[in-house]
Formats: structure tokens, C-alpha cells, sequence
């Protein structure tokens, strides 16, 4: 059983898409449904630690002693995990799948059709995890990769980058894994090592997930 593993940590997770609004009634966003970063949520609650769960816009219940925040954009996502980071974090999570662009400007009408095409300009987004991940309090910073090729090749180089403890690499190109899917398969890197979890449910990937942050987490502590 993981009860106790992360007793007194506390653990901040991001979870679901990012919205992006073009105008009062049309937004950018992608497929994440929020079910992989709920589950970690949960299994790190059932562990003992203390979480805050920073999500985006999905449709799930609320895990039982969880501290939901809901965002809506990338910018709210960054405001809302630094405050919770603020407030003390030992442990973060990156499971969002964040829109990298914005529209560059808010259409305060609706956009309506006038020509046969037309261009929407687009700004890169200020990334969450790089941003905890690089404060000089920095937590135990986990990342997640959302792959279709070369997955090792990319986890591990992002995971050196944007100078994390673990990162967790799914391949998205496999059919019924992944994104919005009850089930996923994922290979976990840290810089001495890498195990593979599942296929299997979010859940069970989820508690093997946190077993492994707080095993790693820990050592850390210790140096
Ligand atoms: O939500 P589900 O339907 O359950 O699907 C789960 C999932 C497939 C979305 C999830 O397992 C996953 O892989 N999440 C990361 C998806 C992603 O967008 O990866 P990325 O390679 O674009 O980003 C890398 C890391 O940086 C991620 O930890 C991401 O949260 C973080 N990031 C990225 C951009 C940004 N602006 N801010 C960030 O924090």
C-alpha cells in the first residue's frame, strides 16, 4: 500500500489543457482530459501528502482531500502554480498539456466571416515547468513528454534542459493510450536511471508513479 510514502510532503500537481480565447466564443486547446494528472493527484493524496491540483478546464470529480485551483490559459496556469509553489511545495508535477501559443491579441467581438481565409497571429506561451523548475527554491521537479517518435531521445534532452528530477515520457502515437484514454504507458528517466510502467490504467501508473517520486525525492533530501 502507498499510505504514508509522502505523509507531511506537499505536493503540487498541473492537470488537463490549457484554453486559449480568440474571441467571446472560440479558444485553441488539445485533448488532455485531465485523467492522468487527477490520478497522480489522488494517489499522492492517498500517500499522505498534501496537494494542490492546478487545472485546467475538465469535467472529473475532485479526488477526496485534494486542493483543486481552476485556471483557464497557460498565463493563469503559471500565476496559479508559482502562488501554490509560494505557499510551500516539496514535490511538482507537470502533467498539463499546455498550448505552447496564445492568440496574440482577445477579439472583444465575435470574429465574423468576411473573407475566404484569414490569419490568426499567435505568441509563445511562458512555460510552467521551466519556471518552477528554475527558481532558486526549485522543489523536486517532475516533468511529463508527450512523444510520437524518438521518445527516449526527447524526454531525456527535455528533462536536461528545463533541468529536472524525472521526467515521464508517454509515446501519444499509440492508439487507446495517452490522451483522454482510461489507460496509459509511460517510461519514466532520471539522470541515474529508467523504468517502463504499463500498459495499464491511469490509477495504477499513477501509484507507481508517486511511489517512485517519493523514493527519488527522498534521497535527494538526504545529500
Ligand atoms: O490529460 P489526459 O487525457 O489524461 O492525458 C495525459 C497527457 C497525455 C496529457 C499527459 O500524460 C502528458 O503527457 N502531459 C504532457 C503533455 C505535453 O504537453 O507535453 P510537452 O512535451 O508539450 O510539455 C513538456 C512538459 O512541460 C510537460 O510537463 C508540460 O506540463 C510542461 N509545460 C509545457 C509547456 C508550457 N507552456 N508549460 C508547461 O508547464
Amino acid at each position: 500500500s502507498p499510505s504514508g510514502l509522502l505523509a507531511g510532503r506537499r505536493v503540487v500537481v498541473t492537470a488537463g489543457p490549457t484554453r486559449e480565447p480568440i474571441d467571446p466564443v472560440r479558444y485553441i486547446t488539445n485533448h488532455s482530459s485531465g485523467k492522468m494528472g487527477y490520478a497522480i493527484a489522488a494517489a499522492a493524496a492517498a500517500a499522505g501528502a498534501s496537494v494542490v491540483l492546478v487545472s485546467g478546464p475538465v469535467s472529473l470529480a475532485v479526488p477526496p482531500g485534494v486542493d483543486v485551483r481552476p485556471v483557464c490559459t497557460a498565463q493563469e496556469m503559471l500565476e496559479a502554480s508559482s502562488r501554490a509553489v509560494d505557499e510551500g511545495c516539496d514535490i511538482f508535477v507537470a502533467t498539463a498539456a499546455v498550448a505552447d501559443y496564445r492568440p496574440e491579441a482577445f477579439v472583444s467581438q465575435k470574429i465574423k466571416k468576411s473573407s475566404d481565409s484569414m490569419n490568426l497571429s499567435l505568441v509563445r506561451n511562458p512555460d510552467t515547468l521551466a519556471t518552477i523548475a528554475a527558481r532558486t527554491d526549485a522543489p523536486f521537479t517532475v516533468g511529463f513528454a508527450a512523444e510520437t517518435r524518438d521518445v527516449a531521445r526527447y524526454a531525456t534532452d527535455k528533462m536536461m534542459r528545463k533541468k529536472l528530477k524525472m521526467i515521464v515520457a508517454n509515446d501519444v502515437s499509440v492508439p487507446g493510450l495517452g490522451f483522454s484514454s482510461d489507460r496509459n504507458a509511460v517510461t519514466v528517466f532520471w539522470p541515474e536511471g529508467t523504468e517502463s510502467i504499463g500498459p495499464d490504467s491511469k490509477q495504477a501508473i499513477a501509484a507507481r508513479l508517486v511511489a517512485l517520486i517519493a523514493d527519488h525525492s527522498s534521497r535527494i533530501d538526504q545529500v
